[in-house]
């Protein structure tokens, strides 16, 4: 049984965090999406509003035969990862300028927790500008979004302004 924690901020989630957790059901039997309850950070969405928006757009992507599932999680990432006795933490690499930053937060978790592997995915080429960041700020200044988060997102979103 291979179990993956897939965690992140979701605000929102995006076609490419749904690409990776694509890819990612072809290599493990369960991934938990783990939304990082962060009060430091101005949220879009609340945490209940994006676990619900996860559960729901999930249900559209391709799973195989691997169970995902959705929860929140606060504090320590490793600490959470070892409650769900997972083996592994997921998390996507878009470019290089990603790549220092989560080599920086793979070497870190392991050295709080040796017995979790980090595994880095990249997802399609479309998406590898695509970020929840750049997502809100061109939402606000009027852009579409089409095709860069799941329709129910664009919809969500439109519904707030
Ligand atoms: O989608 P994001 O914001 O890039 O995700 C970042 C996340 C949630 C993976 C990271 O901030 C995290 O794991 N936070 C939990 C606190 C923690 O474990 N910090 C130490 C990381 S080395």
């Amino acid at each position: 049984m291979r179990r993956a924690i897939y965690p992140g901020s979701f605000d929102p989630v995006t076609n490419g965090h749904l690409d990776i957790i694509q890819r990612g059901c072809k290599l493990f039997d369960e991934i938990v999406v783990a939304v990082l309850v962060n009060p430091e950070k101005t949220a879009f969405f609340s945490i209940e509003e994006r676990c619900e928006i996860l559960s729901e757009v999930l249900k559209t992507i391709d799973r195989r035969d691997c169970r995902v599932t959705v929860e929140s999680f606060e504090g320590l990432m490793v600490q959470y990862a070892a409650k769900k006795a997972a083996n592994a933490i997921v998390r996507g690499i878009r470019a290089i300028s990603d790549y220092e930053y989560e080599l920086q937060m793979a070497l870190m978790n392991r050295r709080l927790e040796p017995g979790l592997e980090t595994v880095f995915m990249m997802p399609a080429e479309e998406y590898s500008y695509v970020s929840s960041r750049l997502v809100k700020e061109v939402f606000h200044l009027g852009a579409s979004i089409r095709d860069l988060v799941p329709p129910l997102v664009e919809e969500r979103m439109k519904r707030r302004t």
